[in-house]
C-alpha cells in the first residue's frame, strides 16, 4: 500500500514522516521515533498501557491509524517533564510506590495527567484511571499518588 505523508508534532517536535496507512499510532512512536515509553500490551484497546496525549485529549494510541491523526500534537510519557525534572503526578508515583514491573505506569501518567488537567474532585480519581489496567499494584497505591495531586500536595513541586 503506498505510503502517505504525515505531519506530527510529538513532545514539541515536529516531524514529516511517509507511513503506510495501516500503521498504528503506536507503532509510529515505538519504531519510527523510538519513543519507547508508550507501552504495546493488547493492542485491542482494552489495557491502556498505550495511552498518549492527542491535542491533550488521553487517547489509546492502538486505536488510531497515525494517518488518521494527521496534523496533531502528541504527547508521550518523554514529553510529560520539562528536561530532567518530572512532573507533579510523576513524583507523587514515586512516593507512593505506585508501581511494580512498570508495565502500565506510562499509560497511568498520561491518563491521569489528562484528567488532572480537567480539574476533577478527588472523589472522582477512579474515573481518571478506569480505562487502564494494572495487573501487579492493586490500584490502591496508584489512586493514593493521583489523589494527592489533586489534593494540591504536590503544587510547589515539579514544574
Ligand atoms: S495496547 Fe493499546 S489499549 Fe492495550
Ligand atoms: S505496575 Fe505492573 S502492570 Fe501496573
Amino acid at each position: 500500500m503506498k505510503k502517505k505523508l504525515v505531519h506530527l508534532t510529538v513532545n514539541e517536535e515536529y516531524h514529516e514522516l511517509y507511513i503506510s496507512p495501516r500503521k498504528l499510532l503506536v507503532e509510529i512512536l515505538r519504531d519510527e521515533l523510538d519513543l519507547t515509553g508508550t507501552k504495546r500490551g493488547c493492542s485491542t484497546g482494552s489495557c491502556g498501557a498505550c495511552t498518549i496525549l492527542l491535542d491533550g485529549a488521553a487517547v489509546k494510541s492502538c486505536s488510531v491509524l497515525a494517518v488518521q491523526v494527521d496534523g496533531a500534537k502528541v504527547t508521550t510519557v518523554e514529553g510529560l517533564a520539562d528536561g530532567a525534572g518530572l512532573t507533579p503526578l510523576q513524583l507523587s508515583f514515586l512516593d507512593h510506590g505506585a508501581f511494580q514491573c512498570g508495565f502500565c505506569t506510562s499509560g497511568m501518567l498520561m491518563s491521569a495527567t489528562a484528567f488532572l488537567n480537567e480539574d476533577p474532585v478527588s472523589e472522582d480519581i477512579k474515573k481518571g484511571i478506569q480505562g487502564n489496567i494494572c495487573r501487579c499494584t492493586g490500584y490502591n497505591s496508584i489512586l493514593r499518588a493521583i489523589r494527592a495531586v489533586a489534593e494540591g500536595k504536590y503544587e510547589d513541586e515539579g514544574r
